[in-house]
């Protein structure tokens, strides 16, 4: 037998068996150190246990079952449907190895609640803080964290705010349709993404569409990327290149800062907000902090509130029923509104809670969407949770998606179905918003925007997708693979 006769059977036989052999032995490998770790550390003497699970190959632990799951075959939910089919729903816990490191899966409502809930339990640790913003309200901790949140919602949650925030950004969100159908045919992920960004500049720092500001579209785009790729500070990667942006945009809002103290503007933006506020002692926010938070408010609303309103029109294009109720209620909403002026064409956050049918679609569409795959917590000390261990310093991924598209939560999950909204989910199953002391403060801001953009769109247009049987990508964020192309009009009388 020739040697290249080898090969076939090395790769055939050899190296699939030697992957199995390395797959067990890493999953034994780590149960025996954690065992050893935690030997008659037990309440009453009970021995500790991690949860069910597998820990996958070395090095990579389950990176490639994920990758699978999420990029190769498109079906996201088997990843956690997989877990269940192996080692049963238990307790809603799994143990795993992910991007780099032993963690903890917890995808039940109950488990999720009581990892979000439990904030002195499980703390936060970015592979990067410096990207999130040291001192932002998504990186600090405690009564700091406590203390910003307060500002931030009083800035952008509460109604007075989000009464001013109803008449700044719809003017834009009007124009920009007009524009979408003068063009014909676009590419709505291009051009939400353009209106939000605009939007955005405006309702946190009054700035109006420059070219300073598409230099700072450019910046935050490189600092999403950084967010999200592999945290190696080495010239050339994307993390070095997201920091260098982050330094860049924290240099060009402090300036704006610096000139709003030398020369009052007057302007009644975001910005101003948090330089005015005072917490219950009277202490203000330093420079940094506002300058640190209004990045990060950008970092969290820019790409998750564009995606929400990419898969309401998706969506809509694909339920014509839906539209037509949608459209029923907005136009009756536009009729109670009179005379010419642009103010008078508006819906105000008043308007909102009449808008009964509007905000199932919201619902509908941000749980469909699943903007957060997951959100991540770190054990800050060892945790019992129903008889396993979530061992101290073990990252935990909370999966919140697992639980919208559950069909023992939500019936037919995976169809557009905005009448399920008639009654509330069942408790602790819609965590689009994650939840406990972290939970999105920006949820109303977001729902407020979605609802804007529907009621312009169903008043006045109508669209149709190039492509509407187009892939889906799972990873970073839940998309439409060709950006949600549509042929797009003003609606025909
Ligand atoms: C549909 C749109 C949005 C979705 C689905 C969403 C979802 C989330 C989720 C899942 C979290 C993590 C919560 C946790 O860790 O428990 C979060 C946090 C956060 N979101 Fe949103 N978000 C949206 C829009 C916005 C907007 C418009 C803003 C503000 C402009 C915003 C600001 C924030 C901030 C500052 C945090 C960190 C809160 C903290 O750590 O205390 N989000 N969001």
């Amino acid at each position: 037998m020739g040697a290249w006769a080898w090969w076939p059977g090395l790769l055939f036989g050899a190296v699939p068996l030697l992957c199995l052999a390395a797959w067990h032995f890493t999953d034994a490998w780590h149960c025996a150190a954690f065992a050893l770790k935690y030997r008659g550390r037990g309440s009453k003497g009970s021995r500790q246990r991690l949860p069910p699970g597998h820990m996958g190959l070395p090095f990579l632990g389950e990176t490639l079952s994920l990758l699978w799951y999420f990029k190769l075959v498109r079906r996201p939910d088997d990843f956690i449907g997989a877990k269940k089919s192996a080692y049963g729903d238990g307790v809603g816990l799994y143990r795993t190895h992910l991007f780099g490191s032993p963690s903890i899966i917890a995808c039940s409502p109950a488990a999720n609640k009581f990892v979000l809930q439990s904030a002195d339990s499980f703390g936060i640790r970015w592979p990067v803080p410096e990207l999130v913003g040291i001192t932002s309200v998504g990186n600090v901790e405690g009564a700091s964290h406590a203390r910003l949140r307060g500002f931030i919602l009083a800035a952008i949650n509460k109604p007075s705010s989000l009464r001013t925030i109803a008449t700044v950004v719809q003017p834009r969100i009007m124009a920009a349709l007009q524009t979408w159908a003068d063009k014909g045919t676009i590419v709505a992920a291009t051009e939400i993404k353009k209106v939000t960004f605009a939007n955005i500049c405006k309702m946190f720092v009054s700035m109006e569409p420059s070219p300073m500001t598409d230099k700072i579209d450019q910046w935050f785009g490189r600092l999403l990327d950084g967010l999200k790729a592999f945290p190696l500070d080495l010239p050339g990667t994307t993390s070095r290149a997201g920091r260098k942006c982050r330094r860049k945009l924290n240099a060009v809002f402090q300036e704006v800062l610096e000139a709003r103290k030398k020369v009052h503007t007057g302007c009644d933006d975001l910005m101003s907000g948090l330089m005015q506020m005072e917490d219950e002692q009277g202490k203000k926010l330093s420079d940094n902090e506002v300058v640190d938070n209004i990045v990060s408010l950008v970092i969290a609303g820019y790409e998750s509130t564009t995606t929400a309103i990419i898969w309401a029109t998706y969506h809509l294009a694909k339920s014509p029923v839906v539209l037509a109720k949608l459209r029923e209620e907005n136009v009756e909403m536009n009729k109670s509104k009179s005379g010419s002026t642009l103010a008078s064409l508006m819906i105000t956050y008043d308007d909102i809670p009449k808008m009964k049918y509007t905000t199932k679609v919201v619902e509908e569409t941000i749980r469909m969407a699943n903007i957060s795959t997951m959100v991540f917590r770190v054990a800050n000390m060892d945790v019992e949770y129903h008889g396993y261990t979530i061992p101290k310093g073990w990252p935990v991924l909370v999966w919140l998606r697992s639980l919208h598209t559950d069909p023992n939560y939500y019936q037919d999950p995976l169809t557009f179905n905005p009448d399920r909204w008639e009654e509330p989910a069942k408790p602790g199953t819609y965590q689009v918003f994650g939840g406990g002391s972290r939970i999105c403060p920006g949820n109303m801001l977001a729902r407020m925007q979605i609802t804007i953009i529907l009621h312009h769109l169903s008043i006045g247009y109508e669209w149709e997708l190039l492509n509407p049987d187009v892939e889906i990508n799972y990873l970073p964020h839940p998309r439409p693979a060709d950006g949600t192309s549509m042929a797009f009009r003003r609606l025909s009388t």
